[in-house]
């Protein structure tokens, strides 16, 4: 399994809470109500899972290798998800604001507003990355880089998420999936 494959099915997971908050999204837009736990969830999933986790696998190590091997950093593939990070930061950011409201008109449209914003970038963001940016760096990076990234991604996930934590966020999935069924 390449380091890239891991990046990969760490997307799938991401993609079924851009599913989730679509939903969530959509039940708001016809007047219904979420338990703010949802975004609660959502919002620590995100920061964590999605851009301590995830994001810092591909910003500190993937683009820093291929950075390494003469991709630029300024211009091109690596500028473009570096600024899509920062701009889903953003998003969280107000989407964390929002869930910390109490429910009123202008909290349950900016809890729409940020949610889409997000869902829409980050679901182009993977594509870019799943279909450009991974072929390309496992194009360039030679066997000794994908190992050092192997072992780079297994620190990651000892220092920065430490056990249980993917199962926690699997269940978390699972049980809004059941109840948005
Ligand atoms: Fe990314
Ligand atoms: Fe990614």
């Amino acid at each position: 399994m390449l380091p890239t494959d891991d990046l990969m099915n760490e997307h799938r997971v991401i993609e079924r809470m851009l599913g989730i908050l679509t939903k969530a999204s959509n039940r708001l837009e016809k007047g219904q109500d979420i338990d703010p736990g949802l975004y609660v969830g959502a919002v620590d999933f995100l920061k964590n899972f999605a851009d301590k986790c995830h994001h810092t696998k591909e910003e500190k190590l993937l683009f820093e290798k291929m950075m390494e091997r003469g991709v630029s950093g300024e211009v091109g593939p690596i500028a473009v998800m570096m600024r899509e990070h920062q701009d889903g930061r953003a998003h969280v950011k107000s989407l964390d604001k929002f869930s910390k409201e109490k429910m009123s008109k202008t909290t349950r449209e900016g809890l729409i507003k940020s949610s889409r914003a997000y869902v829409d970038l980050l679901s182009k963001h993977i594509q870019k990355e799943d279909n450009v940016l991974y072929p390309l760096a496992n194009q360039i990076l030679d066997k000794e880089d994908q190992k050092e990234l192997e072992k780079g991604f297994e620190e990651v996930e000892e220092k920065v998420m430490g056990p249980g934590v993917h199962e926690r966020y699997h269940r978390m999935i699972e049980e809004w999936e059941e109840r948005f069924d």
